[in-house]
């Protein structure tokens, strides 16, 4: 007959911490019983074990070549790992893992782990899956550049990736930026400038480019790689102007203008619209590689 994959995920606290220390090796030396009770081994089951005990196959080897690497260097580490517990039943962990130096000498490792959110497992769960599939037919140092592009073409490095997940946040731009929801909030908001003016309010409040909703997420972004592009400069000065000729359309109608030169406003207003969300469109497309 044949066997049933029934694993289950076991769920770790949010007040939990999970520790382990090895040697140089990866040995187990120290183990808290948060560990072993999740884990589902005795402490003496893990003492001067290899701490590839608890590994999960769905794991890509290149994480634990990343880690590898990192540590033996003196650096400490962050990565997201499914572990295997004694029943086979699994555990998904944020782990921190840092080296101990002594007179200088990297003595041991210390691990802590915590749990991982929601999102960063989906997120991470399929992002594995795509490197265990790559490393079938690529050596691990390849993998490891794979990773590396596939996190720069996101425009961020390797911590603000995890850093990003950790937050529940997503790590692509194109997500992290609904186009299309933007633009139309501009547009939406032209039109209620608009009619409010030809309805006699020439009162209307018109928000700054900084107080408004998109204003707020590419200030909230100032920082990431990508805000480095000249399109996402481009774009800014374009957002800059599209609040502010919706005000001198504003004060202008005040001033009862003439309606020619409303209209010129206006056609400012409506091509800078188009500049925002083309630079935009430059700026994701340019980071999907
Ligand atoms: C302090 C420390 C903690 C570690 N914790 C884990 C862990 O929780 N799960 C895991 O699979 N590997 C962990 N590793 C990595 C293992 O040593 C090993 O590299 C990994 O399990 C892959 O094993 P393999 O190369 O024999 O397949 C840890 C390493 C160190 C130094």
């Amino acid at each position: 007959m044949e066997e049933l994959n029934i694993s289950k995920e076991i769920k770790i606290h949010n007040k939990d911490m999970i520790v382990s220390s090895t040697d140089k090796q990866g040995n187990i030396i120290y183990v808290n019983d948060i560990f072993c009770e999740v884990a589902g081994y005795k402490r003496e089951e893990l003492i001067g074990q290899p701490h590839n005990i608890v590994r999960h196959c769905d794991m890509p080897k290149v994480i634990f070549y990343f880690l590898w690497q990192s540590i033996l260097k003196g650096e400490i580490v962050y990565a997201f790992v499914k572990n295997r517990a004694k029943n086979g039943d699994f555990y998904w962990v944020k782990a921190y893992v840092k080296p101990i130096v002594k007179n200088g000498e990297i003595v041991q490792f210390t691990s802590y782990r915590k749990p991982v959110n929601n999102f960063a497992k989906k997120y991470i769960d399929d992002l594995y899956k795509v490197l265990v599939d790559y490393e079938k037919t690529h050596s691990v140092e390849d993998t490891f550049k794979f990773l590396v592009k596939y996190i720069e073409d996101r425009g961020l490095n390797y911590q603000q990736f995890i850093d990003r997940l950790s937050l529940g946040k997503s790590v692509d731009l194109s997500n992290i930026i609904d186009t299309v929801k933007y633009k139309n909030a501009h547009i939406i908001y032209k039109y209620h400038i608009i009619d409010a003016v030809k309805n006699g309010n020439t009162q209307v409040k018109v928000t700054t480019c900084k107080e408004c909703e998109f204003g707020k997420m590419c200030e909230e972004l100032e920082g990431e790689p990508f805000t480095l592009m000249p399109q996402w400069k481009s774009m800014l000065k374009h957002h800059e102007h599209v609040h502010a000729s919706l005000g001198e359309y504003v004060s202008l109608a005040h001033n009862k203008a003439d309606s020619m030169l409303l209209q010129d406003k206006l056609d400012i207003v409506l091509s800078d619209t188009e500049m925002i969300f083309d630079n935009l469109i430059e700026v994701i497309d340019s980071y999907k590689g």
